[in-house]
């Protein structure tokens, strides 16, 4: 039999907290983690707050960083904009890309998505790539299409090895701060049909070994009965990750039942 994957939490801020407010918040986070282990947990706060957040974790290895977006180009006259060496130099170790609010509120095409992956890859940042459907989508019955051509067009001719760095978040839109979380049933399907897919483009190895992650209105409430399910890997938290007790729960209803 696979070897179970490991259990992958991640927080994102979004445009919340100054880098005193991350301080105040690792204190609480660190305790309140302190006695889990065996989880991936990564942190994603605004670029302004990387900085404060690598200074007082170092070089721990318990919780990782992660960006929020990064630029597809390596340097240069790009106003507004951070590069992956950049993010490196911060021991920022993964980047959100195709976030659902870059792709609506800021334009961002499957394309600038896959270059802003490959950028990502290039530069042994561990991307996070985000897919999911709108409520339009589901309800005309489009969602696995949808996921299917975002998956295409942002991994199609990278390698199998390439592939196997991407770890998958699928965020229907429809769930974002909605307060609307899929049904375990939903999520499940969806992620089920998801590592098939990786499947036929990388390998059942590669597909097998893929951290999947729901995203979508996730609370300390509802995240063990998602986090049991067979292909849900983990969790890309964004309102409730913005406490640090309640999101301290979610990573700890990762924790497998026998390991309690
Ligand atoms: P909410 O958890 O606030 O719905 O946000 C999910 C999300 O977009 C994480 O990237």
């Amino acid at each position: 039999m696979a070897l179970p994957r490991k259990k992958f939490i991640a927080g994102n801020f979004k445009m919340n907290t100054t880098s005193s407010e991350v301080a105040a918040y690792l204190e609480v986070f660190r305790l309140e983690t302190d006695k889990i282990n065996d989880i991936d947990i990564v942190l994603i706060p605004p670029f302004t707050s990387l900085t404060k957040a690598s200074e007082i974790l170092g070089g721990a290895q318990k919780i990782r960083l992660g960006a929020q977006n990064l630029s597809p180009e390596a340097k240069g006259a790009y106003t507004g904009e951070i590069s992956a060496a950049m993010l490196r130099d911060l021991f920022v170790r993964y980047a959100l890309v195709g976030h659902s609010e870059r792709r609506r509120l800021f334009g961002e095409s499957d394309e600038m998505v896959r270059r802003k992956l490959v950028t990502a890859l290039k530069s042994e940042l561990r991307p996070i790539l985000c897919i999911g459907e709108t409520l339009e989508e589901r309800q005309a019955g489009q969602e696995k299409a949808i996921l299917e051509s975002q998956l295409r067009t942002a991994l199609e001719g990278l390698s199998a090895e390439e592939i196997s760095e991407v770890v998958i978040a699928y965020e229907p839109v429809w769930a974002i701060g909605t307060g609307l979380t899929a049904t375990p049933e939903q999520a499940q399907e969806a992620h089920l049909f998801i590592r098939d897919y990786l499947g036929k483009m990388a390998g059942t190895s590669v597909a097998n070994k893929a951290r999947i992650l729901y995203g979508g209105s996730v609370t300390p409430e509802t995240a063990r009965e998602l986090l049991s399910q067979p292909d849900i890997d983990g969790a890309l938290v964004g309102g409730a990750s913005l406490d640090p007790r309640g999101f301290a729960k979610i990573v700890a209803a990762a924790v497998p039942a026998d390991e309690k």
